[in-house]
């Protein structure tokens, strides 16, 4: 089984915890091998619109492909409102040695009482099956249990999407089960399948 050591993304453990909504409103700047994570920008629009409205890219997330670049525009301008109000939000993924903008990762929900949440992610499909969901997902996880009081963190994909599936694999994260016909997508129920990790996973994963 994929293994990684998170005692550095750890070494906050969760008792520093910010407030959520400083968390939110300001992501910190993540950075990987190939990626800086960051919030988006008006600017980031063009490179969004290129993939985001691919309907390949949408196929198993729950938007419809974005038909114009105002409506990517919409989309940024939404997200960018999301940080103001300090709720949960995505970066932007940008591939260091270019600068361009070639996916989106974040949180879905937050749960304060439960201390879970949700992430999901989209990449362009020019650049699938180079590993970069796995370090966006790797890097955002850590960030997540350093910096919030979270004991959960869940990720969902429709059954027919198992390339989404595998990214949370590589992630440490354990496949829980299907939930049938949990969601709406593009006109039909569909299937999908719930993961989890918990800040005890990773604390086990660091001795
Ligand atoms: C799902 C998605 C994020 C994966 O991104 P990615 O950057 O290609 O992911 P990675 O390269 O890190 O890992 C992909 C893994 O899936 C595997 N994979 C690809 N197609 C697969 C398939 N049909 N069945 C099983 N595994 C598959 C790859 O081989 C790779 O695993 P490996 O490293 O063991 O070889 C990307 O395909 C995407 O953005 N899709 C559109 C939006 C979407 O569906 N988002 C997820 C919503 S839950």
């Amino acid at each position: 089984m994929f293994r990684f050591r998170w005692a550095r993304l750890l070494s906050g453990s969760g008792k520093e915890a910010l407030p959520p909504a400083a968390y939110f409103s300001a992501l910190p700047a993540l950075e990987t091998e190939h990626l800086l994570l960051r919030p988006l920008v008006r600017q980031d629009a063009r490179d969004i619109f290129a993939y985001a409205s691919d309907p390949e890219v949408a196929r198993y997330v729950l938007w419809e492909p974005h038909r114009s670049l105002s409506e990517t525009r919409a989309f940024i301008s939404y997200v960018r409102g999301l940080y103001f109000r300090g709720l949960p939000a995505s970066w932007a993924a940008v591939l260091r040695d270019s600068g361009r903008v070639i996916g989106t990762i974040g949180f879905m929900y937050y749960n304060g009482v439960n201390r879970s949440a949700e992430v999901g992610y989209s990449f362009a499909r020019s650049e699938w099956n180079k590993g970069y969901a796995t370090e966006a997902l790797r890097a955002v996880i850590g960030s997540a249990f350093a910096a919030l009081p979270l004991n959960r963190l869940e990720a969902q994909h429709d059954t027919r999407n198992p390339a989404s599936g595998r990214v949370m694999e590589k992630c440490g994260m354990h496949r829980e089960g299907i939930l049938r016909q949990r969601i709406m997508n593009k006109g039909e129920f569909a299937d999908v399948v719930l993961w989890s990790i918990l800040r005890s996973d990773l604390e086990r994963n660091n001795n």
